[in-house]
């Protein structure tokens, strides 16, 4: 099993049609085909990236799939909160690193991540998803999962359900797939 099938196959018990999600990190748009997939035509998607590559690979994926229903936003996620009210999102997904066959000088970093955990947190609704993929180690280094693990222990737990998988046996850095139940 790889770190992605878990993460979708829990997206898929939260998302239906109807539903509104946000891909934090939106990268050659993977998360957020099978995103606008779920949420269907009544549903709608916001992805977020910083970089128009970015855009531009999920733009043509989403022609290719004839999905209809994503907005796409140039933009950091930390400022995601602009994009939508409180309590009115059932899914987030954040896929940290570097974007696949891109830059690997740009990567995803704890501050702007935190940042935007913490903003996703507040629109996100009760009942809601958060699915936070951590991939680190190589060029991305481990800066970004060293600050982001005690920050996710200490989310209060009357708020949240922070349950956290692990590749137990597996070397060479795998990736943690950490999921945020908002009570
Ligand atoms: C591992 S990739 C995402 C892969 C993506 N989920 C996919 O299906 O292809 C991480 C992405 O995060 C983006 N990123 C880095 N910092 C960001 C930020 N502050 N706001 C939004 N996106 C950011 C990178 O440009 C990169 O495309």
């Amino acid at each position: 099993m790889r770190a992605l099938d878990l993460v979708h196959d829990t997206i898929k018990k939260y998302v239906k049609a109807g539903s509104i999600c946000i891909d934090a990190t939106m990268g050659r748009g993977y998360d957020t085909a099978y995103l606008a997939s779920l949420a269907g035509d009544s549903g709608k998607v916001i992805a977020f990236d910083i970089q128009k590559s970015a855009l531009d690979s999920t733009s043509s994926l989403l022609k290719e799939k004839g999905y209809e229903n994503v907005e796409l936003i140039l933009d950091s996620h930390a400022n995601m909160a602009k994009y939508a009210t409180d309590e009115s999102v059932d899914c987030i997904v954040f896929n940290l690193g570097y974007l696949p066959n891109g830059d690997h000088t740009i990567y995803t970093h704890a501050d702007s991540t935190i940042e935007a955990i913490t903003s996703g947190l507040k629109i996100l609704k009760k009942g809601g998803l958060m699915c936070v993929s951590i991939y680190y180690g190589g060029d991305s280094g481990y800066e970004e999962k060293d600050a982001l693990l005690p920050f996710l222990k200490n989310l209060d737990d009357e708020k949240y359900q922070v349950i956290m998988a692990s590749f137990f046996n597996w070397k060479n850095d795998p990736p943690i797939p950490v999921f945020i139940l908002k009570n």
